[in-house]
């Protein structure tokens, strides 16, 4: 998910290095690290924290050599500290391994390396992969070999970059799930995950593909598949300036990560589903699936759009679980004296894991006896680690301020759990392997949701000038309204309230009028009909309605003035699916309005205040 450079050449890399980790570092990082070869001299350098950090040490200790890899860490399996920190070695301490993304079937590998002698020192992944190299480079007597056959025992997501001892003329990487790029020049080579990192270098780049093994040396390189087929890798000519690429090509980060979601949430679910079964497996979980099933009552506490996720958790759980549960600001839970039983099961969700209210009121719950769980997309972070077991949504680094993949990705992982708990107690096979199948379609049907960019964007243009906005759904879909609500609020600053859509008639109805446009949330589902008399309610009132709904549904095109027809799927996972054209219209708004969407006004990523 993080960053990779490396260099192979007659200069000395370490600045390059290092200034390549900088031009990464916008994706977010915990650690960074890099290792050298030259003459027979092989040096690893890594800490926790920022890549400046990095930087003073290796300047200070004024390293120098002609080949080099660099790795900025958003750490998936294990804290973020320097022993788990990249470059990673085998245990003769002659091979260094950088890697991105997650190696799924770690344990099994590691459990096999072990039995043959290896021994590890970190809690990551990664390590493992880098003895399974040396394991394989010891048989075939050859680095890239070494790697290409390792390679075919992995399962999971990832771009690596190797450098040895044993053969420090080459550079050898791979890609599968994660980016790599080679950056091609004149007796010198580079690699790198983003064309970020290069471009100060060359605009001659070759992209490896999925499953593509390269051997990269000072003078070319060569590529094949990992199941050994010869490769003719084309070079391309980049064109983009270094400003643009910072953000992935998007204006914003807040597009960028928008757009991310197919991806984000296939890493959420990614290794978690089993179909035949119709389970699903949370390593973070183990050992506390069945005292979890059994808790008399689960709470959720969060903040700000965890809390909104935490809302459509309650529908979740409450309904296929039949697992009583409550939903709580983390604010007022931690002042209020809430009761909690120890049979109680207290889940704390939080993006950042630093969210000060959640934090504390985690603190205030594990006094009190109930077992505090969380669900956290920065690994290591304090409610991580305070918690007493717990699920990393595996989001990957937001740093638009106002939150988006984090959601879908939480509400994935509520999802998750909500198989784990139901089918312990009373969803049966069949059900849950629906269910499982239908999550895999999620990130898919995301894609084909985010098509409908321009459209919304032409959307946007009438509601620029709008003051108020209503949000309204039922069922799960009415914390998707509130959410709505919430990201338009956050970034245009337009004045917008959620509501379940029955509520209405109670109160906020006196708000309509020619002006005020009403956002409902109706998918095919139970209330379907209910939420369609609810839009005759506000058209009869002249407001100017804009409809989420599905691509079967006809009868909603005659009543509303828009509509933005999204695929379909089963209510429990819908939010995920109806959050997203929502996201788009506050994005576009805000941006029409020619604010900075992703550092709004007043706020602040990480709320570490009270
Ligand atoms: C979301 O768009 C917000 N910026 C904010 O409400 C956020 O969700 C809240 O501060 C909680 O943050 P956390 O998930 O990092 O704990
Ligand atoms: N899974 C690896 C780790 O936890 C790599 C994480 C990354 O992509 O930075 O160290």
């Amino acid at each position: 998910m993080c960053g990779i450079v490396g260099y192979i050449g007659n200069n000395n890399c370490v600045p390059i290095l290092i200034e390549g980790l900088k031009r990464l570092e916008y994706r977010g990082y915990d650690s960074a690290g890099i290792g050298i070869i030259d003459k027979n001299v092989s040096i690893i350098e890594k800490y926790k924290g920022k890549v400046s950090i990095l930087e003073d040490n290796v300047y200070k200790k004024k390293l120098s050599a002609t080949l080099g890899i660099g790795h900025t860490r958003w750490a998936t399996h294990g804290e973020p500290n320097k022993i788990n920190a990249h470059p990673h070695q085998n245990n003769d301490k002659d091979l260094f391994l950088i890697h991105n993304g997650i190696i799924e079937n770690y344990q099994i590998l590691k459990e096999l390396l072990a039995k043959k002698g290896y021994k590890f020192y970190s809690q990551t992944d990664t390590e493992v992969l880098a003895n399974l190299i040396d394991f394989h480079f010891k048989k075939t007597k050859d680095l890239f070999e070494g790697v290409r056959v390792a390679l075919n025992e992995v399962e999971g997501a990832y771009g690596i970059a190797v450098i040895s001892k044993k053969e420090p003329d080459k550079i050898v990487v791979a890609k599968k799930g994660s980016p790599l790029v080679i950056g091609v020049g004149r007796n010198e080579n580079y690699i790198a995950s983003d064309v970020n990192a290069l471009i100060a270098h060359t605009s001659r780049v070759v992209y490896l593909e999925d499953d593509e093994v390269a051997l990269i040396t000072k003078d070319g390189f060569k590529a094949r598949t990992i199941a050994n087929h010869k490769l003719d890798k084309t070079i391309e000519e980049i064109t983009v300036s270094a400003d643009e690429i910072t953000k992935g090509g998007y204006q914003h980060y807040m597009l960028k990560e928008i757009m991310e979601q197919p991806e984000s949430v296939r890493n959420s679910l990614r290794g978690r589903l089993l179909e035949k079964e119709g389970i699903s497996k949370l390593g973070g979980l183990q050992g506390f699936e069945d005292r979890i099933a059994q808790s008399d009552r689960i709470i959720i506490s969060a903040c700000g759009t965890s809390w909104h996720a935490a809302l459509v958790g309650e529908y979740m759980i409450e309904e296929y679980a039949g697992i009583p549960v409550e939903v709580e600001y983390a604010s007022e839970f931690r002042y209020r004296n809430p009761i909690i039983n120890p049979n109680d099961t207290i889940f704390f969700i939080s993006q950042s894991g630093e969210t000060a209210d959640t934090l504390a009121a985690l603190k205030e719950a594990k006094k009190k006896g109930a077992l505090v769980l969380g669900i956290c997309n920065v690994v290591g972070s304090s409610i991580a680690r305070a918690s007493e077991a717990g699920v990393y949504i595996h989001a990957g680094p937001e740093i638009g301020v106002a939150s988006t993949k984090a959601f879908t990705a939480q509400l994935s992982v509520l999802a998750l759990i909500t198989i784990l708990l139901a089918r312990k107690r009373r969803m049966s096979h069949m059900d849950g392997r629906k269910l499982v199948k239908e999550m895999d379609l999620i990130p898919d049907k995301i894609a084909k949701i985010l098509t409908l960019n321009k459209k919304i964007e032409k959307l946007a243009e009438k509601f620029v000038n709008a003051t108020n906005f209503l949000y309204l759904g039922r069922g799960y879909n009415f914390p998707v309204a509130l959410e709505g609500a919430l990201k338009l609020k956050e970034i245009s600053y337009i004045h917008a309230e959620g509501y379940p859509a029955a509520e209405m008639k109670h109160g906020p109805i006196a708000l309509i009028d020619e002006n005020m446009p009403v956002v409902f949330i109706a998918p095919l589902d139970a209330v379907h009909e209910k939420v369609l008399s609810n839009i005759q309610e506000v058209k009869a009132r002249k407001g100017k309605v804009i409809v989420i709904a599905n691509e079967l549904d006809k009868k909603v095109d005659k009543m509303a003035d828009h509509v933005i027809k999204i695929p379909s799927t089963c209510p429990l996972l819908a939010p995920i699916l109806n959050v997203i054209p929502l996201q788009l219209l506050a994005y576009h708004i805000a941006v029409k309005k020619g604010l900075n969407v992703d550092q709004p006004r007043n706020l602040a990523k990480s709320v570490t205040v009270e």
